[in-house]
């Protein structure tokens, strides 16, 4: 077999076999094939795409390129959740304990982040102490005992896909439907998840700005789940602004809280809801939606969910009163308020723009060596649908010790992110449209 043939063939937009796309992943993770050969295959499947079956079959073949988790050992059924990501995203920190109340046991495995604001791991570093590296052994023993455990995903895992991510953010060839779905599944296959549930973003903020193509990554995810056995459902739901109010670590970890408290933002509350609910469902923890969302709204009530997430924080090491007491959490020395400069209603705020500056407060790491401020970040004030009048405050910035430069970007980014019209506009939904191997069902 020859790379140069295989990639002409996708080039001519055949559909490759099982035994080609393990060519060249394998030849790729081990040096034989070159990088420029795998950028010239990235290309031509951006323009060609690729069928169900080869994009399974890439999953596969990424999924076992290393260590492929077995969690066998944790009692249940072990439902995954993956978002696509999206600014103002801490769903994972609220709905980890709050599912593992429900008896469905989450062994879960996150990423920090590069860009706007930390991953799931740093945002959890924000509590004092805690701590994000088990081994294999302390890890499943945790999730047994008390339902969940959070962790910083460790070992070799997919390490064809980490290699073909990098090639394809330099090679402009991120943004095709079956590179995404099967770099993503492959993540989840080899983390060793039963069941998968997909929160793909949709709109200014996300990877896919609109919902027909938000749709189609998300049936090629349920595609693989299914044809690979894992029972997988995605949600479409809206990035058109940031999620909640806070944007930055401690202040994620804090609305985290907030929710488990019954007291956070709607928006928040909603997803943590919806996204619970089915993985509650595909838990086998109860027969339908309805059923499984009165039951998270009746842990949340009588404080078990908050309950379980002290008791996730006590066993990894982390201090508790802090989730007691989120005043006690990291906080910037300085607040900062950018206010409007018109009258009329919040029509849209650009999530990306938000998170941008964001990092510049240095909430984001910009490059891997970037060290995070777990305290600053932005806290939105006023979200789509509000009204505004000159001088009122749109967000707050928490700052630390930034010079006069910077701070102007920010705050300049902020104020750029919002737009403001003279009517209200149309409200849009939350969720879009669900996304399961029956179909779409479209809200
Ligand atoms: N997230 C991933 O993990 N992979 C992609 O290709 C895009 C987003």
């Amino acid at each position: 077999m020859r790379a140069v043939d295989i990639i002409q063939k996708k080039r001519d937009g055949e559909e490759l076999t099982r035994e080609e796309i393990a060519f060249l992943i394998r030849g790729y993770s081990d040096g034989t094939v070159p990088d420029y050969q795998i950028s010239a295959w990235a290309m031509a499947v951006y323009y060609k795409g690729m069928t169900a079956r080869e994009t399974a079959d890439l999953t596969l073949e990424m999924a076992h390129s290393g260590d492929v988790i077995d969690l066998s050992p944790v009692h249940g059924v072990k439902v995954d959740k993956h978002s696509t990501g999206g600014v103002g995203d801490k769903t994972t920190i609220a709905l980890a304990p709050l599912v593992a109340a429900a008896g469905v046991p989450v062994a879960k495995m996150s990423g920090r982040g590069l860009g706007h604001t930390g991953g799931t791991i740093d945002k959890l570093e924000s509590i004092s102490g805690f701590s994000v590296e088990l081994t294999r052994e302390q890890f499943f023993a945790q999730v047994n005992r008390i339902g969940a455990a959070v962790i910083s995903q460790s070992g070799n895992i997919t390490p064809a896909d980490k290699k073909l991510y990098g090639l394809r953010d330099v090679t402009a060839t991120v943004e095709s439907i079956p590179l995404i779905a099967s770099s993503v599944m492959s993540k989840k296959i080899a983390a060793g998840a039963d069941a998968i549930v997909l929160d793909v973003k949709t709109g200014s903020g996300a990877f896919m700005k609109s919902l027909d193509d938000s749709i189609a990554l998300a049936q090629a995810m349920v595609d693989i789940g299914t044809e690979v056995g894992r029972n997988t459902i995605a949600l479409i739901t809206d990035m058109d602004q940031p999620l909640g109010f806070g944007i930055g670590n401690a202040l994620e970890v804090k609305e985290a809280v907030e929710t488990l408290r019954g007291e956070g933002p709607k928006d928040l509350e909603e997803l943590t809801l919806i996204l619970g609910a089915y993985m509650v469902m595909l838990g086998g923890q109860a027969s339908t939606v309805e059923e499984a969302k009165r039951k998270l709204e009746g842990l949340i009530q009588d404080g078990t969910a908050l309950t379980k997430l002290k008791e996730m924080v006590e066993a990894q090491q982390g201090d508790s009163s802090q989730i007691e007491d989120t005043s006690k959490l990291p906080m910037a020395s300085e607040l900062i308020d950018v206010t409007a400069t018109a009258d009329g209603y919040v029509t849209a705020i650009q999530a990306e723009e938000i998170g941008l500056a964001a990092m510049t407060l240095g909430a984001g790491r910009e490059t891997k060596e970037s060290q995070i401020d777990l305290a600053v970040g932005i806290v939105l004030r006023k979200k789509i649908g509000d009204e505004v009048k000159v001088g009122d405050t749109l967000a707050t910035l928490h700052v630390n010790g930034k010079d006069a430069a910077q701070r102007e970007t920010a705050i300049a980014r902020v104020r750029e992110a919002y737009q403001i019209a003279a009517q209200r506009g149309e409200m849009k939904p939350l969720v879009y449209a669900i996304v399961t191997k029956d179909g779409v069902q479209r809200f």
